[in-house]
């Protein structure tokens, strides 16, 4: 905007008590463009400034005059509007103001007899400075309603990935829970038959004996298998609380409850499951969440597999300790992702599966967990026959 814009058009307050300055500094801020409302004294300019029906967007006055000087007056705008600009036009030798004028927050001083070239320089700069705060508190206002919606957002996320862990669980527990079931209905069906059936003879001690000690195994069968189904629900449980504090831990043994969760799920789709710890070190982690990162990628490896009917299904995982940090690496071989949506999986809502129930969220909280909880790194790259996932957790954490 040159110059000349930015004055046109806005309104200035000019209080002045000699009228025949006043007079020839109105007629020139007139040229400029700017419409002046004028004062004689800072009591009316007040009064003008209370009650104008037009926005002022500068005030500018002189310092000595009649009834209510031009400081007092300003102090008692001030009151009214913080931000207001005010430009001061005094003589020489009238300085006992300065100080109290920083205190009062003007923009600038013109020194009389008045330069016009320099007046316009300073209402221009004057004007301008209000205009770019306004722009500014604009836009900090639109970045602080980004903020909040984004933060909404976030929270909307978690919701929606732990629902949809929730979900995944559930398929989990109810493949983990298929074989005790079946156990335990077989061992008491086997009980019921031998019991209508009188297969034992109990008039004898020897009869009696067979039946209790049958009786004894199925009991204990069943007691094995519900202590199995109990495990179970407890492992599922313990993994929906939320991680307030970090457990010092290898990282083999979170593996190795993620896999206590999934294995059997696996192992019904006929996935092969390769596991190589190398890794020593201990590191810092919010334990759960790591497991929700392990089983979304394990997850993934097999929805992929079902998808593609692959025949020699396999993942791998492998730990290994890095200079200051720890790496997991999980292979599979399930196909891959086309090279240019690598980068697309870890964002929200992208899946290739949608039809299938497919939420998205799984690797964009993933990524959470390990860049924003961890410090650490997640990503991915494609390899021969599939896909390789990299988590790397820095050991100082
Ligand atoms: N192991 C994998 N092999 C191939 N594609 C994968 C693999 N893991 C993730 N993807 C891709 O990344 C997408 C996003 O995964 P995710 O965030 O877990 O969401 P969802 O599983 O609900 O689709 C998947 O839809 C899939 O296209
Ligand atoms: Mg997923």
């Amino acid at each position: 905007m040159t110059d000349n814009q930015v004055l046109k058009n806005i309104t200035v307050l000019y209080a002045e008590d000699e009228s025949i300055i006043q007079e020839g500094i109105t007629e020139t801020l007139n040229l400029f463009g700017i419409d002046v409302i004028c004062a004689q004294n800072g009591q009316e300019g007040l009064s003008i400034f209370k009650s104008s029906n037009k926005k002022i967007d500068l005030i500018l006055t002189d310092i000595k005059m009649p009834k209510l000087d031009g400081l007092g007056m300003i102090e008692k705008i001030r009151e009214i509007d913080k931000d207001i600009p005010i430009v001061i036009t005094t003589a020489h030798h009238e300085t006992s103001f300065l100080l109290q004028s920083i205190e009062l927050n003007i923009d600038a001083y013109v020194l009389k007899p008045i330069d016009i070239y320099k007046l316009k320089e300073n209402l221009t700069k004057a004007i301008q400075a209000k205009v770019l705060k306004e722009e500014l508190i604009k836009k900090n206002i639109k970045l602080e309603i980004e903020i909040k919606k984004n933060e909404e957002k976030q929270h909307i996320i978690e919701s929606q990935s732990r629902f949809a862990a929730m979900g995944e669980m559930i398929s989990m527990i109810a493949h983990q829970w298929r074989q005790p079931l079946s156990s335990i209905g077989t061992a008491s069906f086997n009980l019921k038959y031998k019991l209508l059936s009188e297969k034992f003879d109990l008039d004898t001690q020897e009869g009696r004996t067979e039946q209790t000690k049958f009786f004894t195994n199925k009991l204990d069968e069943i007691e094995f298998y519900v202590q199995n189904l109990t495990t179970t629900i407890d492992d599922f449980r313990n993994f929906f609380k939320t991680d307030k504090e970090l457990v010092n831990t290898n990282i083999e043994n979170s593996i190795k409850k993620s896999l206590k969760i999934i294995q059997r799920d696996l192992e019904s789709n006929n996935i092969e499951l390769i596991q190589k710890f190398e890794s020593q070190n201990q590191i810092n982690i919010y334990e759960n969440e790591m497991i929700h990162v392990l089983l979304n990628i394990l997850k993934n490896a097999q929805d992929k597999f079902i998808e593609k009917k692959t025949k020699d299904a396999k993942i791998e995982i492998k730990t290994l300790d890095l200079e200051d940090s720890v790496q997991i690496e999980i292979h599979d071989n399930g196909g891959g992702i086309a090279e240019e949506d690598l980068d697309i999986i870890f964002e929200p809502y992208f899946s290739t599966k949608k039809e299938k129930n497919g939420t998205g969220i799984g690797l964009y909280m993933s990524k959470i967990i390990v860049q924003s909880h961890h410090q650490g790194e997640l990503f991915a790259k494609n390899i021969k026959e599939g896909i390789s996932f990299y988590i790397i957790i820095p050991s100082m954490l």
